[in-house]
């Protein structure tokens, strides 16, 4: 009985840490699809001196950025380089948590 307890709670473990890394990685695609890229570079570090790099950042604050941003609660002449962008704003709040877990885990 103990064993069988024990089994179940490492196949949950199992299926919680693919279910984790699963949404990192739509995250890195993610990242792609929806033009982060192109702005902010490969692997979160931008070209451009104004755009930030978001390698490694702090997860909460990625989304609440993103999230600010395009709700212009955040608003300058820079966030217009994303608040205008079609693509980037379509991005879904389940999006932005998977694309901020994939940001936060950049080596
Ligand atoms: C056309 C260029 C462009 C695209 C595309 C773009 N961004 Fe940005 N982003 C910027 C610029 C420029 C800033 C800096 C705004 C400022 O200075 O306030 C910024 C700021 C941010 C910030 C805040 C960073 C910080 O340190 O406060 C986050 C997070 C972010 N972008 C995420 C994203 C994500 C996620 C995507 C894709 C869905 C994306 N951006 C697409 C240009 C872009």
């Amino acid at each position: 009985m103990k064993k069988t307890a024990q089994l179940c709670l490492l196949t949950l473990l199992a299926l919680f840490m693919s279910v984790l890394s699963a949404s990192a990685q739509d995250g890195e695609k993610l990242y792609i699809y929806k033009f982060c890229v192109t702005c902010h570079g490969q692997k979160g570090i931008s070209m451009a001196p104004n755009y930030p790099n978001l390698a490694r950042q702090n997860e909460r604050y990625l989304i609440n950025q993103v999230k600010d941003i395009i709700a212009k609660k955040r608003a300058n002449k820079l966030t217009l380089l994303m608040t205008e962008h079609p693509v980037v704003i379509s991005i879904s709040d389940e999006e932005i948590a998977a694309v901020a877990a994939y940001m936060n885990s950049i080596k």
